[in-house]
C-alpha cells in the first residue's frame, strides 16, 4: 500500500483528479470504476474542470459504477445513477452507453460478466465508509466476494440517510464484491474529513480483517491511499 498524505483536503482532491486525467490521457480507451458518496463530489468537480481545460477526449472510455441501492427506481434522485448523471455524464456530455450500472433487478453475475467482457477495470476509485466498508461491502464481507446483493448496516444507513431526507433509506444494495474490486489493475482510495479518522486508523493498523473490509486492499499490488490531514489525524504520518 502506498499512502499519500496531502497538506490539505483541496490538495488531496487535486491529486486524485490529476491521476484520473493522467491515466485517461495516456490510455484513451481505459476503463474506470467509479465510486459515489460525498468524498467523490469535489473530485468529480475538479476532474470536470481539468478535463474541460485540457479538452480531454473521453469518447473511448468505459465506466463501471461500483454499487447501487436496491428497491428504488434508477431515476430516483438519490440513486447512484442519478448521482453520476448529474456529476459526470451531463457536465462532460458523455453518453450513458459508456457507463455500466449494477443491474439491481438482475443478479450480480450479470455485472461480473459485463466487467469481464469490458476487459476489466483499469483504475478503480474508492471512498471508505465510516465502518471501513468499500463499495457496499460491509463488515463481514469476504475477500472473495463478488457482485451481489448486500444488507446495509445501521452505521451505513445512519450515515447515508441524509441523502434520502425524510424518506426511509433502502436496506439493501447491489455492490461489486471485494474480489471484484481486487481484480482492478490500480486502486485509488480517497478519505477526507474527521469522520473517516477511525476507519483510517483501523485500516492502517490491521490486515485482512473482515471487520474492516478496506484492510483487504492492502494486499493489492497497486493500491494507493490518499488522505487529507483530518482523515489522517489518528495515525502517525508526517509530510
Ligand atoms: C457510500 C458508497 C461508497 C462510498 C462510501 C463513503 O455509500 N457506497 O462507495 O465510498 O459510502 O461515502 P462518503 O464519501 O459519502 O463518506
Amino acid at each position: 500500500m502506498r499512502i499519500i498524505l496531502s497538506r490539505s483536503t483541496k490538495e488531496a482532491i487535486d491529486t486524485v483528479s490529476t491521476i484520473m486525467v493522467d491515466r485517461i490521457s495516456s490510455r484513451p480507451n481505459m476503463t474506470l470504476g467509479l465510486a459515489t458518496g460525498k468524498t467523490m463530489e469535489p473530485v468529480y468537480e475538479d476532474f470536470i474542470a481539468k478535463a474541460r481545460e485540457q479538452s480531454l477526449k473521453m469518447d473511448k472510455n468505459f465506466f463501471f459504477m461500483l454499487d447501487e441501492y436496491v428497491g428504488i427506481e434508477e431515476d430516483h434522485p438519490s440513486s447512484f445513477k442519478s448521482y453520476i448523471l448529474k456529476r459526470l455524464i451531463k457536465p462532460l456530455d458523455l453518453h450513458e452507453s459508456q457507463f455500466a450500472f449494477p443491474p439491481t433487478k438482475l443478479d450480480g453475475d450479470h455485472y461480473e460478466t459485463l466487467i469481464k467482457e469490458g476487459g476489466g477495470i483499469d483504475l478503480q476509485l474508492l471512498g471508505i465508509g465510516v465502518n471501513g466498508h468499500i463499495g457496499f461491502n460491509e463488515p463481514g464481507s469476504s475477500i472473495n466476494s463478488r457482485t451481489r446483493i448486500v444488507n446495509l448496516t445501521d452505521a451505513t444507513k445512519k450515515s447515508n440517510q441524509e441523502h434520502f431526507g425524510s424518506e426511509a433509506m433502502p436496506n439493501q444494495a447491489l455492490s461489486m464484491g471485494i474480489g471484484s474490486i481486487m481484480d482492478g489493475k490500480e486502486l485509488v482510495m480517497l478519505a477526507t474529513g474527521k469522520s473517516k479518522a477511525d476507519a483510517i486508523k483501523y485500516l492502517f493498523n490491521h490486515h485482512d480483517d473482515e471487520s474492516c473490509p478496506a484492510t483487504f486492499l492492502k494486499s493489492h499490488p497497486h493500491f494507493s491511499l490518499f488522505l487529507d490531514p483530518e482523515s489522517a489525524s489518528k495515525i502517525s504520518l508526517k509530510i
